[in-house]
């Protein structure tokens, strides 16, 4: 995958300022940039290290192109709770709430228009992710694009409004770094704290879909593709 040749790049610029004889930063800077190693979290879940990094500018410009038509907003639960995660939608549904409950909607409620259609290159990224996961023949019809700045976060929740129950969830991260915290089958659960950042999908389905998850608030930050924000494309199999 590109994203692999990304990340070696990377390395290879860092080894030149290695040997350049920067010793002490220039080791701290060689260690960081290291490509990560995946990360099995469980039976069907695993997060692949820097697997977007080298699409992560190409999917940003996706997503503005995406909230032209489609604008972030602040979703209300079925409890009256304005979210703090600002929202929008691309594929043939979109996944929407309000005081009336979740759901999966084939226009975005705010104009009556039908969803910006996925990009290719989204669903390219979602498939080779899945595969990457072992969940081979991977076809998302949904992707939530959520939008956090700091403070944001979203509360542990499954995903369960889909009707495919095995598919997986490809879940993409871009711009600032987070907490991503995944727990177990009930919400009572022991919850890790992984950090998540640019460029790292947490994929996610089979035994391990119905995974209490969520995010830990956003800390402050500036990040150069995304500014003050951390964007996260969720891929779903909703029918
Ligand atoms: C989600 O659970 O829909 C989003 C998770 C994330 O932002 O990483
Ligand atoms: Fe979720």
């Amino acid at each position: 995958m590109g994203s692999f040749m990304g990340t070696q790049g990377a390395f290879q610029e860092n080894l030149c300022a290695y040997e350049n004889g920067n010793s002490g930063t220039a080791m701290t800077s060689l260690f960081d940039s290291l490509p990560r190693a995946n990360e099995p979290l469980e039976e069907g879940a695993v997060i692949l290290r820097g697997f977007a990094t080298a699409e992560a500018p190409a999917l940003v410009e996706e997503v503005a192109r995406i909230t032209q038509a489609a604008p972030f907003r602040h979703l209300v639960t079925p409890g009256g709770y304005t979210m703090s995660v600002a929202m929008t939608n691309c594929g043939r549904v979109g996944w929407v709430s309000d005081r009336t409950g979740y759901r999966y909607s084939p226009v975005d409620p705010a104009t009556g228009a039908s969803w910006p259609a996925m990009p290719e290159k989204f669903l390219d990224l979602a498939v080779g992710a899945a595969a990457g996961a072992g969940f081979t023949n991977y076809n998302p019809d949904a992707c939530l694009v959520n939008r956090y700045v700091g403070g944001a976060k979203l509360s542990l929740h499954q995903d369960r409004d889909e009707k495919d129950a095995w598919a997986p969830i490809v879940s993409v991260s871009i711009g600032l770094p987070a907490v991503f915290l995944w727990g177990g089958r009930r919400r009572s659960d022991p919850v890790r704290r992984l950090i998540v950042e640019s460029g790292d999908i947490v994929v996610w389905g089979g035994p391990a879909r119905f995974v209490y998850h969520g995010v830990a608030p956003l800390k402050d930050g500036q990040h150069p593709l995304t500014g003050e924000a951390r964007i996260n494309l969720t891929f779903r199999k909703v029918f």
